[in-house]
Formats: C-alpha cells, structure tokens, sequence
C-alpha cells in the first residue's frame, strides 16, 4: 500500500479509537494498516508513526476483534499471541534438509574454494552473492497458500522442533506474505533469530537484577528463547529475525521464480520479510570477494547485532544446481569466518567483591590474553553456584569468550588438562571489607555482606548513583570517589552534594576546571527526572526499566513509602519479590532520611509525568480491583486513560471510582470504608466509557 494512503487511512481509524462500531466495516483495512506500519518498524526500521499512535491502532482492532469474536482472522496481527503453553516441542521433518556450510578462516581457503567452484561449473569467474553470517538460532519456516503454516528450529538438520507459536513473536516475521502473487502455493525458507546487541545487555541487566548469572552471549539468548514454553513471554525478549534463503518452492508457474541467490533475497524483501537485501553485496571474482571479506571484519563491531562473519554464495541458481551439495554442506556456498572471539587462558587467582546490595560477586583473575582486540585479565564469576556447575578451579585452564561489546564470560573449564595442582576455590565466610559474617538465604546464590555501613558497599552504592544511566555524574568517577571517601568527604550519597570544592580545587593533580566542571555536573544532576533517582537508589531488583515504570504510577517518591506490598503489586513490572524489596528499602528510617535530605538538597522527587489526555473524565482516578472478564486490566486502563482518566496504584481518598471484577479482595474492603470513592461493576464502567 502507498504510505500517503495509509497514512491518511491511519488517521481516519485513530479518529475512531472510542468508536470501534464505526471502524468495523473497515476490520481488513485495519489491519492492513497495522501490518504495513509492524513492517516499517520492525523490517525496515524507518517508521512512519509515533509508538502511541500504532498501539492506539492495535487496541482499536484488538477491541473491535473482542466486540466481534467471529470476525477474529488466524493472521490479524493480534493472532501474534496464541493461547495457553506449549506442553512439548513436536519434533517435524523439514521439507529439504537444513544443511551446514563449509568453513573458511582465510584468502588461501577461499581461492582454494573458489578454483574447485569454477572446475566444477566450466566458467573462468563466477559471480558471488556476499552476506553477513548472522549469528543467532537458525529456523526454517513454511508458509502455505501465503500464510505461516509451521516455524521449527534446527535441530539435527533433517527434523526439528515445531515452535510456529513462538516465532509468531518475532514482529518482523510476517504471519502472511504474498507467495501466491508469484506463482508459489507453498513456501519453505530460513533464516536466523537474533537478540541485537543492545536488548541482550539489558537481558542480562535484567538476569544480575534477579542475581542469574548471565548469557555468555546473545546466539545462546536467541535459542534459548525460541525454546520458552509461554509465547507470551517470547513476546518479551524482542528478538529479530532475518531470512536469508528461499529453500523450497512448489510453484504453479516457475517462470516467475528468482534465477539469483540476489533476486531471491530481493524477492524476500518484496515479501514483506527482513531479508539481507540491504547488507548483501553482489561481487565478480574470488579476489573482490576477499578484499570485501577483509574489509567488513572491521564493521564487526558497528552492528547493532552479532554476525560471525560472511557468507559467499555463487549467485546463479543455476549454476548452484549445477555444484549440488555433499551430504554436509552446499559446493555453492562457504562461510569466511572471522577471528575467533574465544581464547584459552589460566585461571590464577579469586578476588571477592563486595556489591552495593552486599553480594560478595568472585571475580576471576586470568593470564592476560588478547581476545576481539582487547586484553582480557578480569573476568566476573558471579557466584559460588556458576563455579561449581562449570567446575572451575584455581590453575585450570579456560576458555574465555568476549562477544562484541559484551563482557567477558567463561564458556568452561579443561577438566582434562589438570596437572594435579589445581585447587578448588575456598569462599570467604567473612566480608573482606568490613569482616562481618557472611550469610545467604536459601533461595539465592549469592552470599551476602548485610552490614548496610559496610564501607566496600557506601563506595558501591555511590558509584552506582553517580553512573551513567542512574544520576549521571560525569567527573565523579570511581577512582574519585574512593579519593574523596578516604579524606573523609564522600561518606554516603547526599554528602555528594556538600562536597568542599574549595578543598578539592586545591587537591594535588586536581586542575581548577576539573573541580568546576565536577561542581556544575553535580549540580545538573538535581534536575534529573525520578526514573534516575529511583534507579539510581539501587533498590535490589529494581533496575532501568523498573525504575520508569514506578516513575510512571507515582506523583512523589516518598508515595512509595505509603504502600503496602499488594498496592505497589499493581504496578507493571512489579512482581512479589521486587515489591518486598521496594517494600523493605521504604521502611528503613535511615533512607528516608536520605531521602528528605536529598530533597531539601533541591533533587526532583515529584514525578514529571506527561500532561494527561484531555477528556470527559479529566482528572477523575480510577483502580481496577479482581478478575475483569469482558476486558483485559491493561486495556481497561487504557480505555479510561483515553478520556483523560488517572490510574491509580492504591485505595486512598484521592480515589474517585474503583472497577471491582470477580473476586476483588482487601481493596474492595478498604475502599467501602471511604464513602468518596464510587464503587462501580465492570459493565457500569463499560457503560460510562461509552
Ligand atoms: S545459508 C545451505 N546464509 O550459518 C546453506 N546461513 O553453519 C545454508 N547462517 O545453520 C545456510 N547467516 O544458521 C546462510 N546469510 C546466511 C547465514 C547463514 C547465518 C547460519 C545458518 C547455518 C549456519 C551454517
């Protein structure tokens, strides 16, 4: 469709988000639209609308679909999320064998291929299709009368695991392509799942907040998501997807079909999927294809995602017919793999390190070696569980991997190269700060320092408050701060704002810019938004992405300290266990002195929120309490807050009406007590939505 007419469609259906009657006759064109906005966002990354105009797209449809169940189509772009688990992963054949490919480190390899190549096809040079070596969980996916049929994995090439529900996750998968406009009835092509750079460093942000040790490294993020029984949290881990091959057609009319590996991808792209067509690069000769392979080992590392190198594919399917294939690998295809980003090393020492929630974290100390063009020496062993399930021991020998921007991580150790002198490693029992006993709760990990005046964790804590995604304190950084605590001036978080700089101006190796510089970018710091502080606090479990959407359910910090474990429940993203930490941080009268103090230190504790919606119901609060049954609680929300209404997190007077669904508990108990607020069904709420 024509961006320009679907823009304008767009606009006619987001003026009609409070009407799906009048959107209905339209449902097809609806989602249409929806699918051509989820492909400029999520396949060419350019897309033409705001965030909240899409989701306020996707709730039309999604309640025009619940008015209307009988209209509900299985690839409406609400039909991503399937019903229920997944028990067991069947095990399905592919329609032709996922076969590996043949491997090579350098020039020498790829001539020797590429002489072999032109023997076999009779022709002096070949053309080559060049494109990234992704490096995710390969799948294989058949679309039948243009519609996501079956999405399996690997497995052992020959047969695989059905996961169809799974990859209807992944938003640049479309559910439906246009095989038919070229003749094909039934469609089997592959490609890799990825988890981009950026999402797997907050997946494993999220894992250390929950003290998991991380993924080494995103390839084992992709597969190991694509194997989550619950799609729905698939959903979550925001993996990617591109298709590189088209592996098998059954066309009515095979004139139609590509002659090049290049025309195929391009055909791919046509298709709606995200294919390689902008990355691949079509090149004449084995020397262009090795100056090209050279040059893009450099561009590694701008990738927002992983690739472990190239792949070299002889362009004319004909002539890819023509080599044919050993029973391992395609004669037309080869891989240019670029420098390991693993290396051996010894394992020499254990440090212990205290956290700022107290967690002793063991820190490995290996032999210096270089690895992706840095010197790896430190590397985290995170707890005492990892080192005996990967039985690491002092003196042994390991293998340290280093994925891209990633830290560094020890894939194992070499059981097998032991002398005899290697020596398990001891845990402290005391803390090696401040040598109060250790201790450690039967559901975690970790080992635990809980002496909240431990000097090893004040240091962290500040740190952690000072760092770049929290209050972002540029200047103050670690080597200064332990500086600054020795002369006694930085003991706890709101001495970073009394800090004497007329002392620190004339600190040795201290220049006069530096010290103003530091002085103004302590001061800016006040002005950041509560998402910051809240997460700069270093509340345990409560990280980035937490922290905005507690910024987002209150007016001021100190509401927190108001509410009970259930009221901050209902918050999103707040689970049991990070309640009882925000919980627990709110009830020590040391932080909220802290706290008081910050704010009288000029710090913004009040939350910024965005202007509310103008509408019929501006200003007026709303909770939604027990089982909702003709909406979800999300949408419900949703639906109030489009008329400018206020979602509340707790029962307090500031309360005007609570929706009670089945079973509504304690909040509906409490909220009888306050004859202000309106008690209200969910079909009265439908009702006064109308
Ligand atoms: S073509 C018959 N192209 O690499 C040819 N594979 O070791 C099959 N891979 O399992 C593969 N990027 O998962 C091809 N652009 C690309 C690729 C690619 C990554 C993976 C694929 C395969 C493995 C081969």
């Amino acid at each position: 469709m024509d961006a320009t007419i679907v823009l304008n469609k767009s606009r006619e259906f987001l003026q009609h988000t409070n009407d799906p009657e009048a959107a209905s006759g339209a449902i097809e064109l609806l989602r249409d639209v929806i699918r051509f906005h989820e492909h400029r966002y999520y396949v060419m990354n350019d897309p033409l609308i705001a965030d909240g105009e899409f989701d306020a797209l996707f709730k039309l449809l999604e309640k025009i679909e619940s008015l209307h169940p009988e209209l509900i189509q299985p690839d409406s772009p609400t039909q991503r999320v399937g019903p229920g688990m997944t028990k067991q992963f069947q095990t399905v054949q592919h329609l032709v064998p996922m076969l590996s490919l043949e491997n090579s480190y350098n020039a020498e390899d790829l001539i020797d291929w590429d002489r072999k190549a032109r023997e076999l096809s009779g022709l002096p040079s070949l053309e080559y299709c060049v494109e990234p070596k992704f490096d995710g969980a390969s799948i294989s996916l058949i679309y039948e009368n243009d519609r996501l049929a079956r999405g399996a994995t690997r497995g052992d090439g020959v047969e695989g695991e059905e996961i169809t529900l799974n990859l209807k996750q992944i938003k640049s998968l479309p559910l439906t392509a246009p095989f038919s406009a070229y003749g094909i009835k039934q469609a089997e092509i592959r490609g890799e799942v990825l988890m981009n750079k950026h999402n797997f460093i907050r997946f494993n942000e999220q894992m250390a907040e929950h003290n998991l040790p991380p993924l080494a490294n995103p390839r084992n993020a992709a597969s190991g998501s694509l194997r989550i029984k619950d799609a729905t949290l698939v959903g979550k881990r925001n993996l990617e997807a591109f298709i590189y091959q088209l592996a098998f057609v059954n066309a009515t009319d095979s004139t139609q079909l590509p002659h090049s590996h290049g025309a195929s991808i391009d055909m791919l792209w046509d298709l709606g999927f995200r294919s390689p067509k902008h990355e691949k690069k079509i090149l004449s000769g084995i020397q262009d294809v090795i100056d090209y392979c050279t040059a893009y080992e450099n561009k590694r590392d701008d990738l927002p995602y992983e690739i472990d190198g190239l792949v070299i594919k002889v362009n004319a399917v004909e002539l890819q017919e023509k080599l044919g294939m050993t029973t391992h690998h395609p004669r037309w295809a080869i891989a240019y793999k670029f420098k390991a980003r693993q290396a051996t090393s010894i394992l020499l020492n254990v440090e212990f390190q205290v956290g700022r929630t107290g967690s002793i974290t063991p820190v490995a100390k290996i032999q210096p070696v270089p690895i992706g063009g840095v010197t790896v020496t430190s590397i985290s062993l995170h707890n005492q569980d990892f080192i005996r399930e990967k039985d690491i021991r002092l003196g042994d020998t390991v293998l340290v991997e280093r994925a891209g921007d990633v830290i560094p991580y020890i894939v194992k150790s070499f059981p097998e190269l032991r002398k005899g002198s290697e020596a398990p490693i001891q845990f402290p029992t005391q803390c090696p700060a401040c040598t109060s006993n250790l201790v450690k709760s039967e559901e975690e990990a970790v080992w635990r320092c809980v002496n909240e005046s431990c000097p090893a964790q004040v240091i962290e804590r500040i740190i952690h408050f000072t760092s770049k995604d929290a209050m972002d304190i540029r200047g103050l950084g670690e080597a200064n701060i332990r500086k600054f605590n020795e002369l006694g001036w930085l003991t706890d978080i709101p001495s970073i704002y009394t800090l004497p700089f007329d002392a620190i101006r004339s600190l040795e190796g201290f220049g006069a810019k530096s010290a103003t510089n530091l002085e103004e970018a302590i001061r800016k710091s006040t002005t950041q938004p509560l998402h910051r502080l809240i997460n700069a606090l270093g509340i345990r479990y409560v990280g980035e992405t937490t922290a905005k959407t507690i910024a987002q359910s209150i007016h001021h910090l100190l509401d927190l300290a108001e509410m009970d474990q259930e009221a901050l429940q209902h918050m999103e993203d707040v689970g049991t266990k990070v309640a009882e930490s925000i919980h627990h941080f709110f009830h020590q009268p040391r932080n909220i002195a802290m706290l008081k103090e910050l704010e009288t230190m000029g710090l913004q504790l009040t939350s910024t929120k965005k202007e509310a919606v103008q509408g019929s119901l501006s200003g007026k609060t709303f909770l939604f309490t027990g089982t909702l049954t003709e909406l979800k609680r999300s949408e419900a929300e949703a639906l109030a807050e489009a008329q400018g209404g206020k979602i509340l997190s707790g029962v307090s007077s500031k309360l005007d009406f609570l929706i009670v669904g089945e079973d509504a508990g304690s909040k509906l108990e409490k909220a009888k007590k306050i004859p202000s607020i309106k008690i209200l069904s969910e079909g009265e709420f439908l009702k006064m939505m109308r």
